[in-house]
């Protein structure tokens, strides 16, 4: 029981960077499970701040392992240009981190394909991050995908060849024009640089570790609301972000694992299209946007921004089992006179705290107005100290849901952190 896994309960973005970066001094490995560079996992500490995509979040931090798992979807230029921008040297870095031989390989033709998919669409567009997750998983489950093993393989310029032509015949039925000579030249140059780290089948050191009683935090990207099953489908991600997901993007038993950090953030955000019941289109929603930089950390988007919703949350917290709560820009609520919570939904005239099938399913949210706080509190780190009005927030929360919040974070530096109890 000692693989935590740590998860998004929302719509992604909820801070997961921020808190596995703290979290990792009680850690010895820290290992990604799922996703792929669609992610954006920002990290601030030393006045400097960081963006990682590919990378688990503990990278920062010497003497702990971090692992790219086989449920992850890899693309090598992303790789080499996010190992370049950390400047920790690929010596280094090559003794933190090892690359699951299972995980999958987004090729360049990946990309076009999701680009292309998402033309087609016209109104109906997912809102992709056009990373070509989408592509690489589907080339997966269909039983056509390469793997980060295979670049070891003699003839992977062969293999590569041979898929890319599988593709580009796809291609030909889409009105959609391409050229990726550039970023091919910089994917086949990630490929020698992924070479200089160890890749292997994690699973077994994975579970090895774990023999040997080491603490491993199973890292999640994209959020509960975004799962490939129980998200607002067709508007999700291609892979399971939910607990089950580290098990199957890990290789370990379910009973290897222990707690299930549940993040959220005190409001609501989504970035691409689908249902946003809380969704404020009016200057609350510009205010959280500007006071929280809603801005996406892969595409530079702005994000739609909500108050908090319940609903959506006590069903991330069910599919997931989370064991804690962390709660994440609590500063960013700062300066309103009321808050608004979700607690339950109308739909077709009823009410219900269930989440709809339909992803087009028209939601009003029904909602529970509590006190604001005015007080800047990113300075705090102390629970006690916290507005009185911000602790009912989090009471009420807590008594809705029915679990614990055990963190809550004031800003974006890995200080910025309240722990109410140890890990
Ligand atoms: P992730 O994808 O879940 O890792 O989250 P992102 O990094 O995409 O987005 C979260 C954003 O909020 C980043 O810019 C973080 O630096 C920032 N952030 C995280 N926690 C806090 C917090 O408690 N307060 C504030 N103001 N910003 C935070
Ligand atoms: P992190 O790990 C927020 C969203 C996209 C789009 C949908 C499908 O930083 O929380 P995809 O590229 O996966 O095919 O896009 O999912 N999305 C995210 N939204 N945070 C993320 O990751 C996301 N990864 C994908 O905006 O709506
Ligand atoms: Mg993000």
């Amino acid at each position: 029981m000692n693989i935590d896994i740590l998860l998004g309960l929302q719509w992604g973005d909820e801070g997961k960077g921020k808190i596995v970066d703290a979290l990792s001094p009680a850690y010895d490995v820290i290992a990604r499970f799922q996703g792929g560079p669609n992610a954006g996992h920002s990290l601030e500490f030393n006045n400097s701040k960081h963006v990682l995509h590919l990378i688990p979040s503990g990278i920062f931090h010497p003497g702990k392992l971090n692992i790219i798992g086989n449920g992850v979807v890899f693309d090598p230029a992303v790789f080499r240009s996010e190992i370049e921008k950390l400047g920790l040297g690929v010596g280094e870095l090559a003794k933190r981190l090892v690359i699951s031989s299972r995980a999958h390989l987004i090729l360049p033709t990946h990309r076009v394909l999701d680009a292309a998919y998402e033309n087609r669409k016209g109104c109906l567009k997912i809102g992709s991050t056009l990373k070509g997750i989408g592509p690489a998983y589907t080339d997966k489950a269909s039983r056509n995908g390469l793997r980060v093993g295979d670049v070891l393989k003699p003839g992977f310029r062969e293999l590569y060849n041979e898929h890319m032509a599988a593709h580009l015949e796809i291609l030909k039925g889409y009105d959609y024009k391409f050229d990726i000579s550039e970023f091919e030249a910089e994917w086949f140059s990630g490929i020698e640089m992924t070479k200089r780290f160890r890749i292997e089948n994690t699973e077994y050191l994975v579970n090895s570790l774990s023999d040997q009683g080491r603490k491993i935090l199973a890292e999640g990207a994209q959020g509960t609301m975004l799962d490939l099953d129980f998200g607002s489908y067709p508007f999700v991600t291609s892979s399971n972000t939910i607990s089950a997901g580290a098990c199957t993007g890990l290789g370990i038993s379910p009973k290897r694992t222990g707690e299930v950090f549940g993040i959220f953030k005190a409001y609501c955000t989504r970035v691409g299209s689908g249902p946003f019941p809380t969704e404020l289109n009016d200057d609350t929603g510009d205010l959280l946007r500007k006071t929280g930089c809603e801005f996406g950390a892969t595409t530079g988007r702005p994000r739609r921004c909500g108050w908090l919703d319940l609903t959506a949350l006590k069903y991330a917290i069910m599919i997931n089992g989370a064991t804690k709560l962390l709660m994440t820009k609590a500063d960013v609520l700062s300066g309103f006179e009321k808050v608004k919570i979700c607690t339950s939904y109308m739909i077709d005239g009823k009410e219900t705290s269930e989440m709809a099938f339909d992803g087009n399913t028209e939601i009003k949210p029904c909602y529970t107005e509590l006190k604001g706080w005015k007080e800047d509190i990113s300075a705090i780190r102390d629970y006690n100290s916290l507005p009185g009005t911000l602790r009912e927030y989090i009471s009420f929360i807590e008594k809705e849901v029915g679990v614990p919040v055990t963190m809550v974070s004031v800003g974006p530096d890995r200080i910025a952190t309240i722990t109410r109890e140890p890990l």
